[in-house]
């Protein structure tokens, strides 16, 4: 455990505090990240960016991710991200690959690798799969020449911090780690003022006098600029188990959004009406209540699946199976939108050519992990219809998500061209773009009869009506020609 006061290092070796002089230090604190993605790229250039005082360095093991953050092109898309990172790149932000250099002279490191769902063996479709994790719990064994403060920024399994200690600690180098868990929310497309302003940090130490010692130097770092009373502490457990919860939480409200849009067709009520009157009990609150196509993200439904395995491993079937329906419901609201497709446009898809607005997972983002949009163009393929798909952003990922997929696919990125000689719209994404385009001009270029599948209820649906369309959004009745 390392502080520093000027260009003396308090260091605790094993508990043994003892004090060594750095030659020169223009840096107060060498802070490394692991894992130079959606998170640790943004939440490493606003330490940088709030704390000059601090040395930031971010590695990864993708030398072209690296190479894009430091050029003008970023690797990933996030409003008022380019401007935190320009102002402090080369002053004490840096992206490198050296990752044992980046050990050895960081006193705290902070982990954001990937934890995505274990796809074989045991656990398989539901745990995380910690290989990235563990291998860089053993690199920084490895590597480490002095105590360091290990931060947990993934999202990971309870007890993982307590295996993560177990591995860093069987090493006979003398070196001592605390570790802890400080778990990220920032949402993408909001990511830089989440972490400018965000609505809590969390900190899960060890109790004992060292683990709060190491807790109280992050709370320090995150101090340059969040209120302390948004600072909160817990156990390292607790924290952990914060994050999965918190995500379930959300995924829940707009499961429970999504089944209810599913009665509200059948009982010609409207979703936005419903969803506005519970939303004004204070209790309940008006935030994350609207009907989609689904939710999408790299998270949601990881550590969902993660949360149902942790329960199932303690043989909790009923608590398992609550969390698992949300889950389901997803899977069902998609699917529900599809056939729903299928059987207005006739009972017939193929050779039809239907236009996706949107691919991304949400607006804002490039990012189009688990995003609806991939299971529905799958199974519009599937119907074979002819698709065409229109993105801000996110081409080049769509072009990978369906790259091997059997059917005619094609990408353009002006929604004007991409929606002419189409007989149906299917909007996936809810960038603000869509709600400003000239819907007379796009219907007048459309094959007869016209069709707009909102899957993010943000068009206006009585307008396109008047227009000519056929409108079908998420838990309203339709609006129909026929
Ligand atoms: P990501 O895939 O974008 O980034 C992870 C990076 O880690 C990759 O660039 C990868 O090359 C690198 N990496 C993997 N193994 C490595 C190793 N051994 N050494 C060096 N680099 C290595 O993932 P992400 O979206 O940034 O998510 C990271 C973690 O944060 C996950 O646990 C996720 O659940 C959590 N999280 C993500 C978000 C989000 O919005 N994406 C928000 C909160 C929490
Ligand atoms: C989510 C959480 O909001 C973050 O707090 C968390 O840190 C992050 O997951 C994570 O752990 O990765 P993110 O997935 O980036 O953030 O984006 P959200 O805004 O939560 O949206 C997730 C999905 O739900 C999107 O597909 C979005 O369109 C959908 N959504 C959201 C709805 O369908 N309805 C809503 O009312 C809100």
């Amino acid at each position: 455990m390392i502080t520093s006061v000027q260009n003396v290092l308090i260091t605790e070796t094993c508990g043994l505090p003892h004090l060594e002089t750095k030659p020169e230090m223009p840096f107060t604190r060498n802070i490394l990240c692991i894992g130079a993605g959606y998170v640790g790229g943004p939440t490493m250039a606003m330490i940088a960016f709030k704390c000059s005082q601090y040395k930031v360095t971010v590695v990864d093991i993708n030398p072209e991710r690296i190479a894009q953050w430091n050029s003008d092109d970023l690797p990933i898309y996030e409003p008022g991200l380019d401007q935190v990172v320009r102002a402090a790149r080369g002053r004490n932000l840096f992206f490198s690959t050296e990752i044992e250099k980046g050990i050895r002279d960081s006193d705290v490191i902070f982990v954001s690798v990937n934890t995505p769902t274990k796809t074989f063996g045991a656990g398989a479709g539901m745990a995380a799969d910690l290989q990235y994790w563990d291998k860089t719990a053993r690199e920084i064994r490895k590597h480490s020449r002095s105590s360091k403060i290990i931060v947990e920024k993934s999202t990971l399994p309870v007890k993982t911090a307590q295996a993560m200690e177990q591995i860093l600690t069987c090493g006979d180098n003398g070196v001592c780690f605390d570790v802890l868990s400080n778990p990220e929310f920032l949402a993408e497309g909001t990511a830089v003022q989440d972490l400018e302003n965000p609505d809590r940090v969390l900190i899960g130490s060890s109790q004992t006098p060292q683990g709060l010692m190491a807790r109280d130097v992050l709370v320090e770092i995150y101090a340059n600029w969040i209120p302390r009373n948004k600072i909160i502490t817990s156990n390292v457990w607790s924290s952990e188990l914060s994050k999965l919860v918190a995500n379930a939480f959300l995924a829940q409200r707009i499961s429970s959004v999504n089944a209810i849009s599913a009665l509200c067709e059948k009982a010609d009520a409207d979703i936005q009406e419903v969803t506005r009157a519970v939303g004004m009990d204070s209790r309940v609150g008006a935030k994350f209540l609207n009907a989609s196509v689904g939710f999408g993200g790299s998270c949601f439904k990881k550590d969902i699946l993660n949360l149902v395995y942790i329960c199932r491993h303690y043989d909790l079937k009923e608590v398992a199976d609550y969390w698992e329906g949300v889950v389901k419901i997803n899977d069902y609201q998609k699917e529900r939108f599809i056939l729903n497709m299928l059987q207005v446009m006739f009972n017939t898809l193929a050779r039809k050519k239907i236009c996706l607005f949107g691919f991304a997972f949400k607006a804002d983002t490039g990012d189009t992990r688990e995003s609806p949009a991939i299971r529905i163009a799958k199974r519009l393929m599937e119907e074979k219809a002819d698709l065409v798909i229109t993105d801000p952003k996110a081409l080049n990922n769509a072009k990978d998500d369906l790259k091997g997929v059997d059917g005619n696919v094609s990408y353009i990125e002006d929604p004007y061209e991409a929606a002419a000689g189409s007989c149906a719209i299917a909007l996936m994404t809810e960038w603000s773009l869509y709600k400003g385009l000239d819907y007379e001009k796009i219907f007048q270029t459309m094959a007869k009869p016209a069709f707009v599948f909102d899957g993010r209820n943000i068009l206006d649906h009585p307008a396109l009506f008047e227009t000519g369309f056929n409108v079908f959004p998420i838990g309203k009745p339709p609006l129909t020609h026929f």
